[in-house]
């Protein structure tokens, strides 16, 4: 048993999503650069933050995303197949996905998230709305396989992935979640996807680092985690938030800087930073419409229509899989 798997194994963690937090501090911490997924900054607190980002004036992503399905509502329907089961990939406020059902033939609704508690009580309030509606909610990483529900196995599937979240995804995870996508949701499988796209530095540099401070809240939301739930000592003012375009990438990067030399501890493991040195937290991909296309290409499916705003902001996209 390595130092690391001896940390983990005393520390007598609550639940396997907790276990899992502190693999992943531990092993990134220890890299270098240092690194922490952005996956962890979804607790409560860090689900309440992004939602405040999405209504900040700097952040269009969420404004211009639900304009172009809006906008494009009819194109959209005829996408849809009659009868179709929509299967949304994650699940946050459910603003755009009752677009998509005040507009689509659907005929049953597939909720999946890892926070099963999340997914029911957002089920609970659309059949309330939707009373025609089948809602069946599946608990489950969205980036490993599942089983859909039986209900549903005779429907045509609509995959829903809205919000760029696939810009959180590394290229090569990206295709691994298309081609899984694909798998789970069968032959014929359609999908409708949110990219963001590339542009403007200045206007990507501002939606990162927003005037009133809520995306730094966001990201160092991290080490409050690490403090409360790993029994972590990070002193949260000795840390920055910083977010910088990488051009040779096409990614927003999110760091928290050190401000000074310091010392931290969680879970029997020290971790000492230099003044300057970086936790790498999340990196947002920004797409061309015919980079988005190749993805698509290179992970089983084919791009039928690709849609934006006026301004060429954002991108929603409706694939169908191939083969
Ligand atoms: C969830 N995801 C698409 C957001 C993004 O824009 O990459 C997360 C985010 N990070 C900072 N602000 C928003």
């Amino acid at each position: 048993m390595n130092v690391h798997a001896a940390a983990l194994a005393d520390a007598h963690l609550p639940d396997e999503q907790t276990c899992a937090f502190a693999r992943d501090a531990i092993e990134g911490l220890s890299q270098q650069p240092k690194q922490l997924p952005p996956k962890h900054f979804y607790d409560a607190t860090g689900s309440e933050l992004f939602e405040a980002i999405t209504r900040l004036p700097e952040y269009y992503p969420t404004r211009t995303e639900l304009a172009i399905l809006n906008d494009r509502a009819g194109e959209i329907a005829a996408f849809v197949p009659q009868g179709a089961a929509l299967v949304e990939f994650g699940a946050g406020a459910t603003t755009k996905v009752r677009l998509l059902l005040q507009n689509c033939a659907v005929a049953a609704y597939v909720p999946v998230d890892i926070s099963g508690d999340f997914i029911r009580a957002q089920a609970d309030e659309l059949r309330k709305d939707f009373p025609t509606l089948g809602v069946y909610p599946v608990a489950a990483d969205i980036t490993t396989p599942f089983r859909l529900p039986e209900a549903i196995a005779e429907m045509p599937k609509v995959g829903f992935f809205p919000g760029s979240t696939i810009g959180n995804f590394e290229p090569h995870e990206a295709c691994r979640f298309l081609r899984s996508a694909a798998q789970i949701l069968g032959p014929g499988a359609h999908m409708i996807i949110g990219a963001d796209l590339e542009k403007d530095e200045r206007v990507l540099y501002r939606a990162y680092n927003d005037a009133a401070g809520v995306t730094a809240r966001f990201n160092l939301n991290v080490l409050v985690r690490i403090n409360r739930e790993l029994g972590g000592n990070f002193d949260l003012s000795a840390f920055t938030h910083r977010a910088i375009y990488n051009r040779e990438h096409h990614r927003i990067e999110m760091h928290l800087i050190a401000k000074k030399a310091q010392n931290v501890r969680f879970l029997g493991t020290g971790f000492s930073f230099r003044p300057g040195e970086s936790i790498h937290t999340e990196n947002s991909y920004k797409y061309s419409i015919e980079r988005f296309a190749a993805l698509a290409r290179g992970s089983g499916w084919k791009v039928c229509q690709s849609w934006t705003d006026e301004a060429s902001m954002f991108s929603v996209h409706a694939l169908v899989a191939e083969g």
